[in-house]
């Protein structure tokens, strides 16, 4: 972990990536602790574009972030700096003189234009894509502290990520409310939730739900065996099933179901709950539907759970400022909220272990994981 010496004057915040209930809460909680030390506080709009393409943001591509912009933000899903997953500027992607699409370097370009903002420090909010991004800037010497976003849950060295929450809850919502229509009908209903490589978004909220089923990236299944179980111990018990998908699961064998892949921006997962309701139509003499409850686990307002970690994270990550960290991001390590160095988090993602206790707890509660 770096010190950074100098006394800090302005900041910067921005949010990067996918949105998650909680990021207002962050940059509320950025910006007052900020404004209290008397340091100006600036946002980016959508990532780090408003400082590429200023041009393009009629009212600037900065916000000015004052106590009056902030107020009342806490509870609000979104984020009121806009945000973007494509347009790294480590892997700017641009057309090349034979009209081909090739990623370039244009860091710099940001590097000069926080030089000539006069922006002395920058809070990074987002997930793994995002941090690569803030660790990157701190090597080149700004001065960057991360906050670690993400409905996904698959960050490392800390113990949440503000949004997760508030994701299996209304997932859990939702299934709960799967349960009567399904009896009504004696039907299948498989639901698929966001949760990218990492199955913990459906491993929560399918235990929580009572799912019959959950199948996650970790656990490649075996089709045959979810219709055999459903058929053996599901229906012996009711006349209908509910089997929770992460997008990333996959079969044993097989792989993800991806919906687009474009150069500068994450291969796009979906589809896997249509694919297992065929199948398994096909398979257990029930009829089968199946639900994405996709980007709407993104939205809404973030759970006391997310909103005080939001806070406590936002709260954190100017305290590290002022005590001259650089290149690390807030990490929650109960009962407090930790330091941990940006390189550490970085390309490494958290998946469920399939040998831990919420596994065991899955597996004694008779969940099948189609394995
Ligand atoms: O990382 C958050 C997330 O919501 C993933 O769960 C999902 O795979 C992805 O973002 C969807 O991204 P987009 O908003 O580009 O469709």
């Amino acid at each position: 972990m770096k010190k950074e010496k100098g006394k800090i004057k302005k900041i910067a915040i921005n949010t990067g990536g996918g949105d998650a209930p909680g990021l207002n809460a962050v940059i509320h909680a950025v910006v007052i602790s900020a404004l209290n030390r008397s340091w100006e506080c600036v946002g980016i709009r959508d990532g780090y574009n408003g400082l590429f393409l200023p041009e393009n943001y009629p009212k600037g591509g900065l916000i000015e972030l004052t106590r009056e912009k902030v107020e009342n933000i806490t509870s609000l899903g979104g984020t009121i700096l806009g945000t973007t997953n494509r347009g790294n500027p480590f892997k700017y992607p641009m057309k090349s003189v034979n009209g081909q699409i090739v990623e370039i370097d244009r860091s710099d370009e940001i590097m000069t234009a926080f030089k000539r903002n006069q922006i002395d420090a920058l809070v990074a909010i987002g997930g793994d894509g995002s941090l690569s991004m803030a660790n990157n800037f701190a090597q080149k010497g700004l001065r960057v502290v991360g906050v670690p976003k993400t409905i996904d849950n698959d960050l490392d060295e800390t113990v949440a990520t503000f949004g997760f929450d508030t994701a299996i809850s209304f997932a859990t919502n939702c299934i709960d409310r799967l349960h009567p229509t399904a009896q009504a009908h004696s039907r299948v209903m498989v639901v698929e939730v966001m949760g990218r490589y990492a199955g913990w978004i459906a491993l929560e909220c399918g235990i929580a739900s009572s799912a019959d089923v959950i199948l996650i990236p970790e656990i490649p299944y075996d089709i045959k065996k979810v219709a055999e179980f459903l058929t053996e111990v599901t229906f012996k018990k009711q006349n209908y099933a509910i089997v929770v998908v992460a997008e990333g699961a996959k079969p044993k064998g097989g792989d993800v179901s991806v919906v687009e892949k474009e150069m500068g921006k994450a291969e796009r997962l979906g589809g896997i709950s249509d694919i297992v309701a065929h199948q398994l139509q096909k398979l257990v003499e029930k009829e089968t539907r199946s639900t994405v409850l996709g980007h709407l686990l993104r939205g809404g307002s973030p759970t006391t759970f997310d909103r005080l970690l939001s806070l406590r994270f936002g709260a954190a990550a100017v305290r590290a400022l002022e005590e001259g960290q650089s290149g690390i991001m807030v990490a929650l390590d109960p009962p407090t909220v930790n330091y941990v160095p940006l390189e550490k988090v970085t390309n490494r993602m958290k998946v469920v272990p399939t040998e831990c206790d919420i596994m065991w707890t899955a597996r004694d509660l008779g969940i099948c994981f189609g394995d």
